[in-house]
């Protein structure tokens, strides 16, 4: 079951009247709720922190402050949005390849807690602005793992990607490092699955992975304070009824843990926004074009693109509206496939493929369900420069409007 799925009428009493519906809407409750939930479960040496990459919302920033143990973030302008809606005192880790001197410089500046390095010219690069500035900067080296590594949707390491040093150069890099007086090793990060919707798989490879960094940390005498065993809990987009289990993840955590081991830590995104948030547009027209139907949405791809950037058959519902302001007959079409696409000048903008549908009409609603994770915050907005959505944030769903709503329409 998706955390939030609202009823027509309450699509009705939070979007803007009179103009065709195109809304990102979150219900605050859900998503504090069931970020709560997912913490309290988690074992004592552990901690969870919030990528800010599937929603960098200011929001959604402050709803998850006082539950996750801080925030991690992949450039300068994710540790300046965190600092401007969460302030200065809330823990940062930052991650991510291809860095430059002003990431390290801003990381300073703003007081992250430890970054993440992904190769030897970064970590001199990181190094150099350290000693510049006159600190030391803490670090965690992010491995490639050898071997492969259990499925999931998209696979970071174990195999040839741009991510993490490559484990059989893991020798080499440490060499480097105590070249490098102003960083300061704490552990080791892997980040190297993502959407894994199998727990216990996931509980396989985190202790998998652990041991590995032991062995790893007691064969080159290292202090072995953290370990980031990444994100990657998943959402199964096939089956929403079938969830990351994440108190079966924990218990298995739990049992693994062993008095002196070091911290570990999580930094999921998308299992803890995803559920709890809709995209909900209107079709605005419909044809049939060469024998095939097509509905078209005031909205389309550049407001969510998780569904084209990820071939999947995003999980939705169909709104039924009576609503019809003009006096020409609604265009409808009565069953069979149809293809929903969006407002952009190209055939790729595709929301769904040759759906079953039967007694759609334009006016009707499309409402794409757990839409909070990597939708708006992965899209191509400002192409063709039509309206954005409104992203209402709802603070009591079951209520009419409330002041702390935030709609944001540019001109
Ligand atoms: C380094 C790193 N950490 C964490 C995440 C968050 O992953 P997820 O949203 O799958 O939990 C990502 C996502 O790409 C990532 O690249």
């Amino acid at each position: 079951m998706t955390l939030f799925d609202p009823s027509p009428e309450l699509i009705d009493r939070h979007v803007k009247p009179d103009v065709p519906v195109c809304a990102f809407i979150h219900d605050l409750p859900a998503l504090t709720q069931h970020a709560q939930n997912i913490v309290s479960l988690l074992p004592e040496g552990s901690e969870f922190f919030y990528a800010i990459k599937a929603n960098s919302d200011p929001i959604i920033l402050q709803a998850l402050k006082p539950i996750v143990a801080g925030f991690e973030v992949a450039s300068a302008g994710e540790i300046r949005k965190v600092r401007t809606a969460v302030g200065p005192d809330v823990r940062i880790i930052m991650g991510g390849p291809a860095r430059t001197a002003s990431d390290f410089e801003t990381a300073l500046a703003y007081g992250v807690e430890r970054v993440h390095i992904e190769s030897v010219h970064v970590l001199h690069l990181a190094n150099a602005v350290a000693a510049k500035a006159g600190k030391k900067l803490p670090i965690l080296l992010r491995i490639n793992l050898s071997g492969p590594v259990p499925g999931a949707t998209i696979t970071m390491g174990g195999q040839p990607t741009q991510f993490g040093i490559e484990e059989a150069q893991l020798a080499a890099v440490l060499d480097e490092l105590s070249t490098c007086p102003h960083l300061s090793f704490e552990g080791f990060h892997l980040h190297t699955i993502s959407n894994n919707i199998d727990a216990e798989a996931h509980s396989v490879f985190c202790r998998a992975a652990l041991q590995r960094v032991k062995t790893i940390a007691r064969r080159h005498d290292l202090n072995l304070k953290v370990v980031n065993l990444g994100g990657g809990w998943g959402v199964d987009y096939a089956d929403l009824d079938r969830r990351f289990d994440a108190r079966g993840f924990a218990d298995r955590l739990r049992r693994l843990l062993k008095p002196g081991d070091p911290v570990i830590q999580f930094e999921c995104g998308r299992i803890v926004v995803a559920y709890s948030a809709v995209y909900v547009s209107e079709i605005v027209d419909i044809k049939t074009n060469h024998g095939q139907a097509f509905a078209l949405l005031r909205g389309g791809s550049h407001h969510f693109r998780l569904p084209s950037a990820w071939r999947h058959r995003h999980p939705f519902k169909i709104i039924a509206r009576e609503r019809w302001p003009w006096p020409w007959p609604r265009q409808s079409h009565a069953n069979g496939p149809i293809t929903v696409t969006g407002e952009l000048c190209t055939p790729k903008d595709i929301l769904l493929h040759d759906e079953p549908l039967s007694g759609l009409r334009t006016g009707d609603l499309v409402c794409f369900l757990a839409a909070g994770a990597y939708g708006w915050d992965i899209s191509h907005r400002d192409f063709l420069s039509n309206a954005h959505p409104e992203r209402l944030f709802l603070t009591d769903p079951t209520a009419g409007r409330s002041t702390a709503e935030r709609e944001r329409i540019p001109a």
